[in-house]
This record gives structure tokens, C-alpha cells and sequence, in this order.
């Protein structure tokens, strides 16, 4: 794996994120997805696609508890671009289970009823998202948090046995702002009400100014157990 890794490195070394988008959806046609939560980094990624192009399917994952502000982006996105973004749901008995056995509100009463949810909300029906694809492009930047830091911009995920690619890995949170605003992207209004990285409804608050980008995601967990296990490792 390290060699084909090191040779799909080479052939987006020093290439624009178009360009690294654009080869890596050349090498592998059909089989390179991008998941959007709609938050301001992936729409700026949804924008880089679809302007261009790019062979790339893109999906969202709906937990069935996002904000109305999601769903509103998911509309305007479609009709600005003319596209239909794949939605992915839970499975309606699982939903049913957790929800008709531990309440609506199960998530807020320990990490491993929190894991459930997002279990069965997200994790599950991102395996179903990811089958077949070879390479999975997200939105995940450095700054976002301690654990992102060191990530590299191209990563053989064991857990999906595929590559991960983070194209905009390095931009700053302002570079990302700039992208949106000045290409006239549709975005979250929650952005604009302090919102930074935006999740589930009962699970994602607004930040202060000076507090972690992910401070607002699950805020009454410990620092480290606040993956929600898309990205886990
Ligand atoms: S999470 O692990 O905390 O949920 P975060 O919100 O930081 O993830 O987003 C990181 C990346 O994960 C996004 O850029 C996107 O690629 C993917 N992602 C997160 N939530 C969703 C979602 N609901 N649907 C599709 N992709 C998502
Ligand atoms: Fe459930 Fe909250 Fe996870 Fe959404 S973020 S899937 S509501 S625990």
C-alpha cells in the first residue's frame, strides 16, 4: 500500500487542490467520493468540484437530526449548481430501536450512549456511503483540532481500506471564509451566529471568540473522547 501511496503523493505533489482533485478522480474514475456536511469547508470542496467538473460523487450523511439551516443549505446547493447531492440515512430500525428503548435524548447521558447515536446516525451509513470507493475526500483541516495537526493531506484509512484525501488540509479558517464569500457560495447561516463546526441539532452550540474550533461539538465530553467516529482510526 505505502508504494501506491507514495506514488499517488508524487502525482499531486505541488499541484492546486482543482488539479490534485482532478488527477486523483482521472486515476480512479467512478470510485472517488467526497462527503459534505455542508459546513463551510466542504461547500467551498463542493464548489471546487462541481465548477470544474470533477469526476467526483459527492454525499451527505443525514442523521435525521440536523439544524433547518442544514437542510436549507442541502437546497440551495442543489439549485445553485444544479445537482442532486446522494443522501444517506440510517437504518430505520436501528433508528427506531435506540430511539423507542433510550429516548430521544439518550446521547447526552454517557460517551457510549453518545457512540450509539453516532453509530447508527453516521457511522453506519457512511460504510454504506464508502462501498466501492477507492478514495474518500473530506473537508477535515489542521487547525480544526489537536489531532488533526499532524494529519497528512493523503492517508491509507485501514479502518475503510481506501485513501483519504484533505485538500484544503492546510487553509486557515479565514481562507476558507474568503472562498466562500467571494465566490458566492451558499452556506450555513448558523456560520454567521458564531457556529463553527456544525453537527447534529442537540449536539452542536455556538463558540466564543478565542475557544476551540470544535469546542460547540459534543461541549459536555472530555476533550479527547470528542471524534464521533467517522474519522476514528
Ligand atoms: S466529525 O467527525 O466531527 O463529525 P467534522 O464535522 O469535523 O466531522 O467534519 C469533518 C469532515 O467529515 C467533513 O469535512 C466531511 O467530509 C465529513 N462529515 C462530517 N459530517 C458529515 C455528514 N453529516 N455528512 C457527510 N460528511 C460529513
Ligand atoms: Fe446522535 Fe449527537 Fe451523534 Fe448526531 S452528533 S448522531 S444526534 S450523538
Amino acid at each position: 500500500m505505502n508504494e501506491t501511496l507514495a506514488s499517488l503523493n508524487a502525482a499531486i505533489e505541488g499541484k492546486s487542490e482543482i488539479e490534485s482533485l482532478a488527477i486523483l478522480a482521472d486515476l480512479f474514475p467512478g470510485e472517488v467520493v467526497f462527503s459534505t456536511s455542508l459546513g463551510y469547508e466542504d461547500q467551498a470542496i463542493t464548489d471546487l468540484i462541481l465548477k470544474n467538473n470533477i469526476n467526483i460523487g459527492i454525499f451527505t450523511l443525514d442523521t435525521g437530526r440536523l439544524f433547518a439551516e442544514t437542510y436549507m443549505t442541502l437546497q440551495k446547493t442543489n439549485n445553485r449548481y444544479d445537482t442532486k447531492i446522494k443522501v444517506y440515512y440510517p437504518q430505520t430500525d436501528a433508528v427506531e430501536n435506540l430511539v423507542s428503548t433510550k429516548g430521544p435524548l439518550s446521547f447526552y447521558e454517557s460517551i457510549e450512549n453518545r457512540k450509539e447515536c453516532c453509530f447508527i446516525r453516521k457511522v453506519e451509513p457512511l460504510n454504506r456511503a464508502l462501498k466501492g470507493a477507492k478514495i474518500w475526500v473530506t473537508g477535515i483541516r489542521a487547525e480544526q483540532s489537536g489531532n488533526r495537526h499532524d494529519m497528512p493531506r493523503l492517508e491509507w484509512d485501514e479502518a475503510h481500506q481506501l485513501f483519504k484525501f484533505h485538500p484544503i488540509l492546510h487553509w486557515s479558517f479565514e481562507e476558507v471564509k474568503q472562498y466562500v464569500k467571494s465566490n458566492g457560495i451558499p452556506y450555513n447561516p448558523l456560520h454567521d451566529k458564531g457556529f463553527v463546526s456544525i453537527g447534529c441539532a442537540p449536539c452542536t452550540r455556538a463558540i466564543q471568540e478565542g475557544e476551540d474550533f470544535r469546542a460547540g461539538r459534543w461541549w459536555w465530553e472530555d476533550e479527547s473522547k470528542k471524534e464521533c467516529g467517522l474519522h476514528a482510526k
